[in-house]
């Protein structure tokens, strides 16, 4: 059956990105995608990506669906409704940010994305709870025998710098993860939460190209298919 697609961003290590990186998702999939309808779920109480994005808001395509430890229940039940009923448009692609901590049994519902987006620094401060959260989740697709949805981490406030990854790849060897191309630090990200005016406001630097290779790197290899496909080919080898 056809059906929509969404993108999971999360991470249990907080202030690494995943805020900046939901709302500039959007921003660059609306503009790429125009016949589709392009929405934004924010599952995290704070709500940062909600009130960022709020202004561009059409309809219901952005919605605050704030899951804590202490509503778990009940809201997980409707997040994982939400998304299940935006999926049942095969013409969707839906963002979902969610809090540091990723509370309870979200990842239940990270199961039926495409993909989720892991925003980490090269601090071992960020890094190391971050491999902690990949290890985690991948023991949890190989327990369901699944190959969705893909680990894809991404380096973000990479001082230019500081281009080697090594620690990174050294660290995740023997898991099943993508390592994206490293995001810039950039001020200008820093202060965007006044007034958002999405990728626009970064454009003529680094951060943008950067920004668009990490845009275009999702739609062509996970949102296609094709990881999916090199996966299953890997598999039969
Ligand atoms: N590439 C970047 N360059 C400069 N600043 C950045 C970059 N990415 C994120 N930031 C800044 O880092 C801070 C944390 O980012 P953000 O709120 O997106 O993180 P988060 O993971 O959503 O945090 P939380 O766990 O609190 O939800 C923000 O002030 C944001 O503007
Ligand atoms: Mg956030």
């Amino acid at each position: 059956m056809e059906q929509g697609q969404s993108i999971f961003v999360g991470n249990i290590k907080g202030g690494v990105g995943k805020s900046t990186l939901t709302t500039l998702l959007f921003d660059y999939f609306q503009n790429k995608k125009g016949k589709m309808k392009v929405q934004m779920v924010d599952a995290d109480r704070q709500g940062t990506s909600f009130e960022l994005l709020e202004p561009m808001a059409m309809g219901d395509n952005i919605r605050h669906v704030p899951v804590s430890d202490r509503f778990d229940g009940l809201s997980l039940v409707t997040l994982d409704s939400i998304l299940r009923r935006m999926r049942a448009n095969p013409d969707t692609l839906t963002r979902v940010d969610t809090g540091a901590g990723w509370p309870g049994n979200v990842w239940q519902i990270a199961m039926m994305s495409e993909c989720i987006i892991i925003p980490t620094t090269l601090s071992w401060a960020d890094l190391r709870p971050t491999i902690e959260f990949v290890q985690e989740m991948d023991e949890r697709k190989e327990s369901l025998d699944t190959l969705s949805p893909h680990l894809i981490i991404v380096p973000n406030k990479v001082p230019p710098s500081q281009r080697d990854m090594s620690m990174l790849s050294d660290n995740l060897k023997d898991l099943n993860v993508v390592v994206s191309p490293p995001l810039s630090d950039l001020s200008v990200v820093r202060h965007m939460s006044a007034n958002f005016k999405g990728l626009e406001a970064a454009k003529g630097t680094r951060f943008y190209d950067e920004f668009i290779r990490l845009g275009d790197f999702i739609d062509e290899y996970v949102l296609s298919g094709r990881l999916s496909k090199m996966y299953d080919a890997g598999e039969r080898r």
